[in-house]
């Protein structure tokens, strides 16, 4: 079974609170979840798992949530080759419609350029984030499936 690391960035709660359900969702096949603040994070730790999963907020204009962005800078150059990855987010394309959820695409991209393969589509939650916790299981239990 799986062990996965899920590292989120969230700065009002959103994605900390979407993360717990999509951690809830990853137990459901069995796999062992570690929840981590990216600011308790480091990159060094995504050796000792076979997946991860990484939830980001969107901010300024399309980009990272501010706790992520030191974590991005210090993927460059990793190998995460044999890696399984899914991302996701909260957004708001009513009012960032040509940024929305930029950040998931962010790190989908850094993800893949460190060699991890991206097992699911990346889940992109609109707005309030409550109506999407549902989803967000489910999603969880479709990405640990897949992993
Ligand atoms: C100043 C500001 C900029 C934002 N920029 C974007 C953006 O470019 N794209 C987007 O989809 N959402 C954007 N958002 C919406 C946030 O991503 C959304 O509120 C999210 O739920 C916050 O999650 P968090 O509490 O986990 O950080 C922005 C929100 C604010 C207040």
């Amino acid at each position: 079974m799986a062990n996965v690391i899920l590292i989120y960035g969230s700065t009002t709660g959103n994605t900390e609170e979407l993360s717990g359900h999509v951690a809830v969702g990853l137990k459901q096949v069995g796999a062992e979840v570690m929840v981590k603040n990216v600011t308790e994070a480091s990159v060094d730790e995504l050796a000792d798992y076979d997946a991860v999963v990484f939830g980001c907020s969107t901010w300024g204009a399309g980009e990272l949530q501010d706790d992520f962005i030191d974590f991005y800078d210090g993927m460059d150059g990793v190998s995460l080759e044999g890696k399984k990855a899914a991302v996701f987010g909260p957004g708001d394309s009513e009012d960032y419609p040509d940024t929305f959820c930029e950040a998931v695409d962010i790190l989908e991209e850094a993800l893949k350029k460190c060699g991890a393969e991206i097992v699911a589509e990346s889940l992109k939650v609109d707005g309030d984030v409550e109506p999407a916790f549902e989803e967000s299981e489910a999603w969880g239990l479709k990405v640990a499936e897949a992993f």
